[in-house]
C-alpha cells in the first residue's frame, strides 16, 4: 500500500517515518495543500491523508478518483473541508481522526480565563512596562453561568474541567446525554443564550451549524456575553460578531478560529497583505483575544492525528 500525505508539518514528519517503518506501508509526504494543480502527488496511491486547508470537493475528488484513489483520511476530526457524499457515491471511503478532547477543552478554558481578566490588554501593556490596573477588573468564572453549546467529547470535556471552578453550566446538544447531567443542566438553545454570562461553541459545522451565531441569535443573550469558538470559524458571522463588539453587547471573544480563515491561519504572513479584512479587523480590539486554531496543537493529538491519518487508510483497506 502507498499513501500519500498532504499538508504535512516538519512536526509530522518523524511520526510518519516511525508508521512508515512499523506498519510497513510507503507514505509519500508533501507539504503542499491540496488542489487539482497538485493531484499527480496521488499517482500509484490507493490512499490519501490530508489535514484541514484544502477544499476537497467533487472535482477533486474525480481526479483523485481517476488516478487511484480509493481510501482518504483527514487528520482532523471535522470532515467539513470534504463533499463526503460525492466521494462515497464515487467509491472512496473516508474516515477521520479522533484524539483526546482534553487539549482543546484545555486551551478553551484559558481562552475563557483571558477573556474575564482581560489578559490580552494587561499582556500588551506590560510590554510596554505599564503596570497600571485601570480597566483590567475582571470576573470570577465561578459566580457565572456557562452555556456549553454541544456535548460531544470536547463539549465534555469542556463541562468536566468547568466543574471544578464552580460556575453554573448550561449544556445544549440535539441529543442529550446522561453522563453530562451530574455536571451540567441541559436546556433548549434559547434559554442556553438567555442566561450564559459566557457561551463557548463545541458543535461541527454543518448547514445547521453555519452561522449559528449571528445578529438573530446574538439579540437572544445577555449584555456583555463573552463568546468562545474553538471549534470552526463559520459557526459565528464575522460582520455579526463585528457588530457586537462594536455595540458592546459581546464583552469580550476567545476566538481560536475565525470566518475565513483558510489560507491565512498556520502561515506566516509577516509580509504579506492580509486577504480577510473582517478578522484583521476584529483581532484590532483590547476585548478579542485571537488565536491561530491551534487549540488541538499538542504533542499527544498531533501524534493521535499521524496515527489515525495512516491507521485509518489500513483499517478501510
Ligand atoms: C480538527 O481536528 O478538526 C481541527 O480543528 C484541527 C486542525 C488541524 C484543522
Amino acid at each position: 500500500m502507498k499513501i500519500c500525505a498532504y499538508e504535512v508539518r516538519n512536526d509530522e514528519r518523524k511520526d510518519f517515518r516511525e508508521l512508515e517503518q512499523r506498519l510497513g506501508v510507503k507514505i509519500e509526504l508533501h507539504s503542499q495543500v491540496p488542489e487539482t494543480g497538485n493531484a499527480e502527488f496521488v499517482k500509484g496511491c490507493e490512499g490519501v491523508t490530508i489535514l484541514g486547508q484544502g477544499d476537497i470537493n467533487a472535482k477533486l475528488l474525480d481526479c483523485w478518483k481517476e488516478k487511484g484513489v480509493r481510501y482518504l483520511s483527514t487528520r482532523t476530526v471535522g470532515m467539513n473541508h470534504i463533499d463526503v457524499e460525492h466521494a462515497k457515491s464515487i467509491g472512496i471511503q473516508v474516515c477521520n481522526a479522533s484524539y483526546p478532547p482534553s487539549g482543546v477543552a484545555e486551551f478553551t478554558l484559558m481562552l475563557m480565563l483571558m477573556c474575564l481578566r482581560n489578559y490580552k490588554q494587561a499582556l500588551w501593556r506590560g510590554q510596554v512596562n505599564d503596570f497600571s490596573l485601570d480597566g483590567l477588573m475582571g470576573m470570577e468564572l465561578g459566580e457565572l453561568t456557562v452555556g456549553v453549546v454541544g456535548t460531544g467529547r470536547i463539549g465534555f470535556a469542556v463541562i468536566r474541567l468547568l466543574s471544578s471552578f464552580g460556575c453554573r453550566i448550561l449544556a445544549y446538544n440535539r441529543t442529550e446525554k446522561e453522563s453530562i447531567r451530574k455536571y451540567a443542566e441541559y436546556v433548549d438553545l434559547d434559554t442556553l443564550y438567555a442566561k450564559s454570562d459566557i457561551i463557548t461553541l463545541h458543535v461541527p459545522l454543518t448547514e445547521n451549524t453555519y452561522h449559528m451565531i449571528n445578529g438573530e441569535s446574538l439579540k437572544k443573550m445577555k449584555d456583555g456575553v463573552v463568546i468562545i469558538n474553538c471549534a470552526r470559524g463559520e459557526l459565528a458571522e464575522n460582520d455579526a460578531l463585528i457588530e457586537g463588539i462594536e455595540s458592546g453587547k459581546i464583552g469580550a471573544l476567545g476566538l481560536d478560529v475565525v470566518e475565513d480563515e483558510t489560507g491565512i491561519t498556520h502561515v506566516d504572513h509577516r509580509i504579506d497583505i492580509l486577504s480577510n479584512q473582517k478578522m484583521a479587523y476584529l483581532r484590532q480590539f483590547r476585548n478579542v483575544v485571537m488565536t491561530p486554531h491551534m487549540a488541538f496543537y499538542t504533542e499527544t493529538a498531533v501524534r493521535n492525528m499521524v496515527r489515525c491519518g495512516v491507521q485509518g487508510i489500513l483499517y478501510m483497506a
